[in-house]
């Protein structure tokens, strides 16, 4: 299997898309796109300023746009906001050239991950537990259908999830790296055969 084109991160918040996204890249030799981020940089504000001011539904404008913009980039690593999946016409556009990839995360990681986040208002509310809950029961099915590949996240450092993605997108690249790796090991203890 080669490469694909593009790989399109989903999943909840506090699914650690960001942070495994970054990772991702890196080793894929791909570049990281942050689609929120993005639309931080063009809005020249963040997030909470624009669901205060736009609503819900100005922010999801813009992430569709962004998502239109993005998904005609190859060669990159796309992490994209939870809610990304809400609008059908985003599906196509998240599909499109890609290997979707769901980190699929349980709600009590969620909860200890955006704990202290101040960025994220539809948790800024006195359960954001429940709001995490519902949004799951919503959310799951369509992360699901979407995904070509589901990675469980909970408890795996986010090392280890890159690798083990890695391993399902492109079967090749870890056994040559690690093959390489080894015979310079080898090599600097002088062990090796060849
Ligand atoms: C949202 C998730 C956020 C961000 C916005 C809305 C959501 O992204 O797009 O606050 O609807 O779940 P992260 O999933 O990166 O936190």
């Amino acid at each position: 299997m080669s490469l694909p084109k593009r790989v399109v991160l989903v999943g909840p918040m506090g699914a650690g898309k960001s942070t495994i996204g970054r990772m991702l890249a890196k080793e894929l030799g791909y570049r990281f796109l942050d689609s929120d981020r993005i639309i931080e940089e063009r809005c020249g504000a963040n997030i909470p300023w624009i669901f205060d001011v736009e609503g819900e539904d100005g922010f999801r404008q813009r992430e569709t746009a962004m998502l239109d913009e993005l998904t005609g980039e190859q060669g990159t690593v796309l992490a994209t906001g939870g809610g990304a999946v809400m609008r059908p016409e985003n599906h196509p556009l998240l599909k499109k050239n890609a290997v979707v990839v769901y980190l699929k995360t349980s709600i009590e990681q969620q909860v200890e991950r955006t704990r202290k986040d101040r960025n994220r208002p539809l948790l800024q509310n006195d359960d954001p537990e429940a709001v995490l809950r519902r949004l799951f029961d919503i959310r799951d099915p369509l992360y699901t259908r979407l995904a070509d590949i589901v990675m469980y996240t909970d408890r795996k450092s986010p090392r280890l999830v890159v690798r083990q993605l890695v391993n399902r997108i492109n079967p090749r690249t870890p056994r040559h790296k690690r093959q390489r790796r080894k015979e310079g090991r080898d090599y600097a203890q002088g062990t090796s055969r060849t």
